[in-house]
């Protein structure tokens, strides 16, 4: 098959940058990484990426197509040469380029060293030697363990982009995997530390990690948790905590944001004293309801009825927070039991993700 690139090079040397187009002649199973290999093995030997495994497991590869963090080999390109769409390949987003496709690490292993990626056993309060861990006590961090450092997360992050100190998703889901870690002695100072300005909730909840993450770890969902287990934890002084706090209160008593009391409960009175010209200008608008009486919603013993439910079940901190993978699957069970349409039934939606069926699920157990 025909394979058209167009390439952004760039020298970091002298700040050169080119949009350059290559076409390559290749077999119809190849990735972009092969693509690329064959680019620079027959047309242009100073391209430069990086590759090691060429099978998604070493995270050197990653790199932009269309705009969006891929691993370079992962992705195949039959169906893009099949429509005739010539992609875009640049490096990833929010880390220096070195040359064309490479880009500067350093800023990522800078982040990721300090959250203390390495387990601080607590051997002294273990009853045996052994640290049995239960598959339930390793299934709260077992997607945050599939993580090979590649950056893609990195590379689309939002927050990151407004605030290089951010923490980011890659550090943070790191951070949870060793939080989550039942084996692990420093979880009260890990959350503490976590808390702290440009960690937790410096997220804009973006969910472009979770979209972009090759291997499914779902940062974004890792984040979620590390501040369910910092409030379970009652870390919750920053504005981010408040703020979530407020969000439960206000449904759990009125079944609405009660958004006027919002900027007080999460930012202190002197700050709403000082939003209060700004909150004016917004009163003709109707963006600012007034307080007193609060709406309280027609069916607000719902909302109510959910909160108690949650309490009763006990899932809070890590154990509540939805993974993407369940949170998709009950969308389709949805479906299939409410003959409902599913949003993957849409024309223009994403593809379908893959979920083993029951019969499929009973089929590896057996
Ligand atoms: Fe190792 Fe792509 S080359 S992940």
């Amino acid at each position: 098959m025909q394979v058209g690139l167009k390439i952004w090079r760039y020298d970091s040397k002298t700040g050169e940058r080119a949009l350059k187009e290559y076409e390559v002649d290749a077999p119809e199973e190849a990735t972009l990484l092969d693509c690329l290999d064959l680019v620079k093995d027959r047309q242009d030997g100073s391209l430069a990426y990086r590759k090691s495994c060429r099978m998604m497991i070493c995270g050197s590869c990653g790199m932009r197509m269309d705009g969006g963090a891929v691993l370079a080999c992962k992705v195949r390109m039959y169906d893009v040469a099949e429509a005739g769409h010539v992609p875009v390949i640049s490096a990833m987003g929010n880390l220096p380029i070195v040359k064309d496709l490479v880009v500067d690490m350093a800023p990522f292993w800078q982040k990721m060293r300090s959250v203390e990626p390495y387990l601080q056993p607590r051997y002294d309060q273990a009853e045996e030697r052994e640290n049995i861990v239960t598959t339930e006590q390793m299934d709260v961090i077992h997607k945050e363990s599939l993580c090979i450092n590649c950056g893609c997360c990195v590379s689309e992050c939002n927050s990151m982009e407004s605030d290089p100190d951010f923490l980011g998703p890659a550090a943070l889901a790191k951070g949870m995997r060793f939080v989550g870690d039942a084996r692990d002695g420093a979880r009260i100072e890990r959350l503490e530390r976590y808390s702290e300005e440009h960690g937790i909730w410096d997220c804009t909840r973006c969910y472009f990690c979770n979209e972009r993450c090759p291997k499914g770890v779902d940062p974004r969902d890792a984040i979620a948790k590390l501040g369910a287990e910092a409030m379970k934890n009652g870390i919750d002084r920053d504005m981010g905590a408040k703020h979530a706090k407020w969000f439960v209160t206000s449904a759990k008593t009125t079944g609405w944001l009660r958004e006027t009391e919002l900027v007080p409960k999460t930012q202190g009175v002197v700050k709403a004293i000082k939003e209060i010209k700004f909150a004016m200008s917004l009163l003709p608008k109707g963006k600012v309801p007034p307080p007193f009486p609060p709406h309280v919603a027609a069916e607000v013993d719902e909302s109510r009825a959910l909160y108690d439910l949650v309490k009763a079940q006990g899932v809070d901190g890590a154990a509540g927070i939805v993974q993407g993978e369940k949170a998709l699957g009950a969308l389709s069970h949805h479906a299939e039991t409410s003959g409902d349409r599913s949003p993957y039934d849409e024309p223009d939606s994403a593809p379908r993700p893959y979920l083993p069926s029951e019969k499929e699920s009973e089929e590896v157990t057996t």
